[in-house]
């Protein structure tokens, strides 16, 4: 181990080799796919000399220095979804690791814990943060009824996967210094200005809700049109309002990302359909104004075709500004190391917006290119993920 940014993107390499599916990396919650990726973590880990535990979860943590000592957390998740990329979550846990050796190879134990959360994207289960709520000792206890597509509930998945769902919840949080996140941009801003890396100011607030409409399942050649209660007919109208919502409001996004049909057949007007929403917005109260727009907008489709509906919100969580403390940190090193401070906010949702409820946090955003992620295209400079590296290390050691 060398704690380099050309060690760094190998191991990225290496990591998206472990997927749930051939031919492209999909790797969620609680999967055999994320215990493999959570073992090869574990193993670079210990190579940094970190001592190694799993939590209930399922995230990986390794940690270094005096026990006693409340840690400066560095980590992102091993999670992804489906077929992404490979440095959105990897890239924070392996810059921890990363950084972890490089002090130590200076003689330096600070009180330090690498974090490899086992959920951040929500993409088995539909809410987000599950590895790092357990960790932070926020996990809802109604989180562990969810199901996933094929019925399997959280808890029972985390005890496939060898956790424990009885230690989800009502665990104290734990006492720490502060939690620091190396992440791809995901966005075009530090691209443009041509910066290696950006300071993030504050993370957009989101909501994320599930639609369901109920038609009514009828012979497609023999009920006439106007006698049809189309749910997929009534959800197509949904998502074109959903955009339309966000278009008409600066700032707001709002995504219909995942439909389900029912019965799903060619010659059946669909009885059911079933859709996700994802609304964001950096001020909460713009946030709150579109998704009332987009629930009444919903209302009327459903009501105007007679298609009776429910609308269950996920996940509802505000805007979070980083904590100004590290911020400072990080823009003293940038600058030291010669770099413009930039500061920008994410649209992105972050481990570090859970962690900020229990602890200062904050972000370091990665120049990607072309702004891409989500996708397998997603791709970081090696120069980059150096000035990246430099910067988390002089953070956690200065000087
Ligand atoms: C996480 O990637 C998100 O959906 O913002
Ligand atoms: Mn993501
Ligand atoms: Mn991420």
């Amino acid at each position: 181990m060398d704690g380099t940014a050309a060690e760094l993107l190998a191991r990225a390499d290496a990591l998206a080799a472990v997927s749930e599916e051939p031919g492209r990396l999909t790797r969620r919650f609680a999967t055999e796919a994320l215990g493999r990726a959570g073992e090869l973590v574990a193993g670079w880990m210990e190579e940094a000399g970190l001592a190694v535990r799993r939590d209930a979860a399922g995230n990986v943590l390794g940690r270094l220095g005096d026990p006693e000592e409340p840690p400066l957390v560095l980590g992102s998740h091993l999670d992804t979804v489906p077929d992404a990329g490979r440095f959105d979550g990897p890239l924070g846990v392996l810059a921890g690791i990363a950084v972890a050796g490089r002090v130590q190879a200076r003689g330096l134990a600070p009180s330090l814990e690498v974090a490899a959360f086992a959920d951040e994207e929500g993409a088995r289960f539909g809410v987000p943060y599950l590895g790092s709520a357990a960790y932070a000792g926020v996990f809802e206890p109604a989180w562990l009824e969810l199901v996933d597509d094929e019925g399997v509930t959280v808890a029972e998945a985390v005890r496939a996967a060898g956790g424990d769902p009885d230690g989800l919840v009502d665990v104290p949080s734990p006492v720490l210094a502060g939690y620091l996140e190396a992440h791809i941009e995901q966005g075009p801003v530090l691209e443009a200005e041509d910066l290696p890396v950006g300071i993030v100011s504050a993370i957009a607030g989101q909501t994320r809700a599930q639609v369901t409409l109920e038609g009514r399942a009828a012979h497609a050649g023999t009920t006439p049109m106007r006698a049809r209660r189309d749910a997929l007919a009534a959800a197509s109208e949904i998502v074109l309002a959903v955009e339309r919502c966000a278009l008409d409001a600066e700032g707001l996004v709002a995504t219909v990302g995942m439909l389900d049909v029912e019965p799903g057949a060619t010659n059946v007007v669909p009885g059911r359909a079933r859709l996700s929403v994802d609304v964001r917005h950096a001020d909460d109260d713009e946030l709150g104004r579109g998704v009332a727009a987009i629930r009444r907008a919903v209302d009327a489709i459903a009501s105007a075709r007679g298609v009776e509906h429910a609308w269950v919100t996920r996940q509802a969580m505000p805007a979070v500004e980083m904590a100004s403390t590290l911020r400072l940190r990080l823009a003293s090193a940038v600058s030291a190391l010669g770099h413009e401070i930039r500061s920008l906010p994410s649209g992105a949702g972050h481990d570090a917006v859970v962690l900020s409820r229990v602890c200062p946090a904050a972000m370091l955003f990665v120049r990607c290119a072309g702004g891409i992620s989500h996708d397998p295209r997603e791709s970081v400079g090696e120069g980059d993920v150096a000035v990246a590296l430099d910067v988390l290390e002089r953070v956690v050691a200065p000087g």
